[in-house]
């Protein structure tokens, strides 16, 4: 159903001190429904040992060409055949060499040589390996012929040096594999704009009026419509998560910033999808200096309406326009009421009482009603899965 549900992954794992790493993205991986087939260099095999791997796989890990104890005859062109994509991690300076120079001399690079499957490759490497002529050369080469590499990231390095040298983190490195893999998706070749967290409008420069939502919709969202191909365009309030792979991501505090950033997206998009908590209110006039205390007491705010973000993004036709309705009593009477006012396309109601939905948390439950009056109650669920649900009934009607 996702998109690395029983997807054929090839880990090449190299070298590097990095390695360790690569064990928690095979977890992963695995975790989320993919089949993922390990193979090492030698020398990555003196870091961990390959059974660390089979035993987060679940399939064997593969390390000596010369291995004849496996039943499948040329193993590397079996995987090479079956792989849907090869994601080379960490990729050490000399494999990187031998990926562009076509060298197949031992098990990893020998598969990427065989493979036809995208590939993505993730350096980890002391900075100035990766800045070396030769290895900025093999580097270019290999993006010239369609590899993406991710990373390496600037920071610490093992060597206690810092730079740009770090493996990726491997939840980059799984928004990469998702973004590869969801290029065929049902929603390739359109424009998908989703709004996350919670408008902060300023009341001097320290303080503000805010809300309790923590982005993580918004987010599941994006993630979600990138992993079924679409361009996706995040635009978000301040929220403590880090930008998606593969999203362009678009950080804003006010509403009226929320506004002018949603309606240059909304351009040529085919859907918008209002997760954010916008401020309905902010203060007719921030104060210039923080506010002392003394001028605390007995304050008064006077507070003006902030833009209806999603009421002015119109009913342009071809435009899905998808809503949220965080309630906390009669959640599906005031859910229809805002589908109706702001003439939308479909609403997504959560009741923010519900202990295991709304704010926060990993999960959410949620009610579908979309505007010619069908109602879908979804179970509870990750949010990453009432997306995919969400932008199944989005898919539906962009091509209506
Ligand atoms: N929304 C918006 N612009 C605003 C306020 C809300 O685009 N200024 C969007 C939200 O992102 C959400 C939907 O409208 O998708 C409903 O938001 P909500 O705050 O629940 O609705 P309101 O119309 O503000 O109603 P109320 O706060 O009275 O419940």
């Amino acid at each position: 159903m996702y998109n690395l549900t029983d997807r054929s992954v090839v880990l090449g794992v190299t070298g590097s001190i990095a390695v360790y790493k690569a064990v928690d993205l095979a977890s992963k991986l695995t975790q989320a429904g993919a089949l993922v087939d390990v193979v090492m260099t030698r020398e990555a095999a003196e870091f961990v040992r390959p059974i660390t791997f089979q035993s987060v796989t679940g399939r064997r890990a593969c390390w000596d060409m010369w291995d004849t104890g496996s039943d499948v005859p040329e193993l590397h062109v079996a995987l090479a055949r079956r792989a849907d994509i090869l994601v080379v991690a960490p990729a050490t300076a000399t494999v990187i060499a031998r990926l562009a120079l076509g060298l197949a001399e031992e098990m990893v690079s020998l598969t990427a040589l065989a493979t036809r499957a995208p590939a993505l490759v993730c350096p980890a490497m002391d900075p100035q390996m990766y800045e070396h002529p030769a290895t900025q050369g093999h580097v270019e080469t290999l993006r010239s012929r369609g590899v993406l590499l991710v990373g390496p990231e600037e920071g610490r390095l093992a060597s206690g040096h810092r730079g740009r040298g770090r493996l990726s983190e491997v939840d980059t490195i799984m928004g990469a594999v998702r973004y590869v893999l969801g290029r065929t998706g049902d929603l390739a070749g359109k424009t998908v704009v989703v709004s996350a967290g919670g408008t902060q409008e300023p009341i001097d420069p320290v303080r503000y009026l805010g809300n309790h939502s923590s982005g993580k919709m918004g987010f599941a969202l994006a993630e979600a419509a990138r992993d079924r191909g679409a361009r996706t365009v995040l635009v978000t309030a301040p929220v403590a998560l880090a930008d998606p792979y593969g999203v362009e991501t678009v950080r804003v505090r006010r509403a009226a910033e929320m506004r002018d950033a949603v309606a240059a997206a909304c351009g040529d998009a085919h859907a918008l999808i209002m997760a954010a908590a916008v401020a309905d209110y902010q203060p007719a006039e921030a104060a210039g200096q923080k506010i002392k205390r003394e001028k605390l007491e007995g304050l008064t705010l006077s507070l003006v309406r902030t833009p209806d973000i999603l009421a002015e993004a119109g009913r342009r036709p071809g435009l899905v326009r998808v809503g949220f309705a965080a309630e906390s009593d009669e959640l599906l009477a005031n859910a229809r009421h805002k589908l109706e006012a702001k003439g939308l396309d479909l609403i997504v109601a959560n009741d923010i009482t519900a202990p295991d939905a709304g704010f926060a948390v990993d999960t959410n439950r949620v009610t579908l009603l979309d505007r010619e009056g069908g109602v879908e109650e979804l179970p509870l669920m990750t949010k990453y899965e009432a997306a995919w649900r969400i932008l199944d009934r989005v898919a539906e009607r962009m091509t209506k």
